[in-house]
């Protein structure tokens, strides 16, 4: 699949939003930034145990990505390679926060690469100030009573509170 010059570039980044950060739209801003069309696709995945549904974690996105015209909320379950193509994206889109993240990311690209050779997985590095942003660790934080406001949307935090001081 060679990206023909008249060709739109599609980046796709993937990824649990479980829940969105202000580190998930700082990468979203840079990759809107650099591709025409950037599509943001939350997993569907069965087997882990997510805080909020995969319409909960669509609606925060779209929430805060309606100010991108080049940008489209999506989902997807099963390999992420076959939804690229589905999606006719060229690049895969990962944030990169510190080394740590990069040993899971290597391995990750590096499988994506071996079932879609064709498929180019980009890393982004996170701005300074989010590079300690987790949405585990904001969870954690939000669940003990921490004050997690400035590392969320305000959109997360209305529906942290919603479910978690609810519960
Ligand atoms: O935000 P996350 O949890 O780090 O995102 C991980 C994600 C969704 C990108 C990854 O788990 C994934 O691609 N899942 C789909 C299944 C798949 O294709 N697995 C093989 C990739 S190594």
């Amino acid at each position: 699949m060679d990206i023909q010059r008249h060709q739109k570039a599609v980046a796709l980044y993937p990824g649990s939003f479980d829940p969105l950060t202000l580190g998930h739209i700082d990468l979203i801003t840079r990759a809107a930034r650099l591709f025409d069309n950037l599509v943001v696709a939350v997993v569907e995945n069965p087997s882990k145990h997510a805080l909020f549904s995969v319409e909960e974690r669509m609606a925060m996105l779209k929430e805060n990505c309606s100010k991108f015209d080049n940008v489209e909320v999506d989902s997807f379950e099963g390999l992420l390679v076959n939804f690229a193509q589905r999606r006719n994206a060229s690049v895969l889109i990962r944030g990169i926060r510190a080394i740590s993240d990069y040993e899971y990311e290597l391995q990750m690209a590096l499988m994506n690469r071996r079932l879609q050779p064709d498929l180019e997985t980009v890393f982004l590095l996170a701005g300074e100030a989010y590079s300690f942003i987790s949405s585990r660790m904001v969870k954690e934080v939000f669940a003990l009573g921490g004050d997690v406001s400035g590392l969320v949307p305000p959109t997360t935090l209305e529906r942290l509170r919603l479910r978690i001081r609810k519960a």
